[in-house]
């Protein structure tokens, strides 16, 4: 049996099959979620709240109950990359606000780059002077007029890891309770 699955508004909607985990339906029906830990269970921004089919769903890993307050999950939330849908039906998801959950780098670094372009020079240089890891030079550079550099600098300090992952990978990283043995 499939499932008939919503995610946040009506232009994503779709039939996924039984089996598949709901940040994999996400993508399939063009969602981005955002997954810092990259499916690891080790975060929660790619929390969703389900609206409609929990019972669809598989029952709560130990990460979720780690990660997600007694509140978000009698909310409804659960981390996309940890809940598989093991039923047919319909399912009503939709991502949990960037407001509600953790920032990811990416968002810091872009809020960072935002509010950096914004600052008097001052601020700018006393920013700068906490960032220990970049070196005098980079920040001789960056003070002299290019702020853009700082953010890539932080970008790649913090967010400086690959994102592509071969299915084996994936599969090491499911949830140890959905793991034949
Ligand atoms: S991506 Fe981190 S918990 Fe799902």
């Amino acid at each position: 049996m499939s499932v008939n699955l919503k995610f946040g508004d009506e232009e994503h909607r779709g039939v996924i099959a039984e089996g598949t985990y709901l940040w994999d339906a996400a993508k399939r029906l063009g969602v981005h979620l955002p997954a810092e830990c990259n499916g690891r269970g080790e975060c929660d921004t790619c929390a969703v709240v389900v609206e409609e089919g929990m019972t669809l769903l598989s029952s709560l890993t130990e990460a979720e109950r780690t990660r997600l307050s007694p509140e978000r999950l009698a909310a409804g939330e659960r981390l996309a990359c940890q809940t598989k849908i093991e039923r047919g039906g319909d399912l009503s998801v939709r991502p949990v606000p960037r407001t509600e959950r953790n920032e990811t780098a990416d968002e810091a670094v872009r809020d960072f780059r935002r509010e950096f372009r914004e600052m008097p020079l001052g601020r700018k240089m006393a920013a700068l002077a906490e960032f220990e890891a970049v070196t005098a030079y980079q920040t001789l550079n960056a003070v002299m007029s290019v702020p853009g550099m700082i953010g890539g600098k932080i970008l790649d300090l913090m967010a400086g890891r690959g994102r592509a992952m071969s299915e084996r990978e994936r599969a090491a990283r499911r949830p140890s309770e959905h793991r034949k043995t």
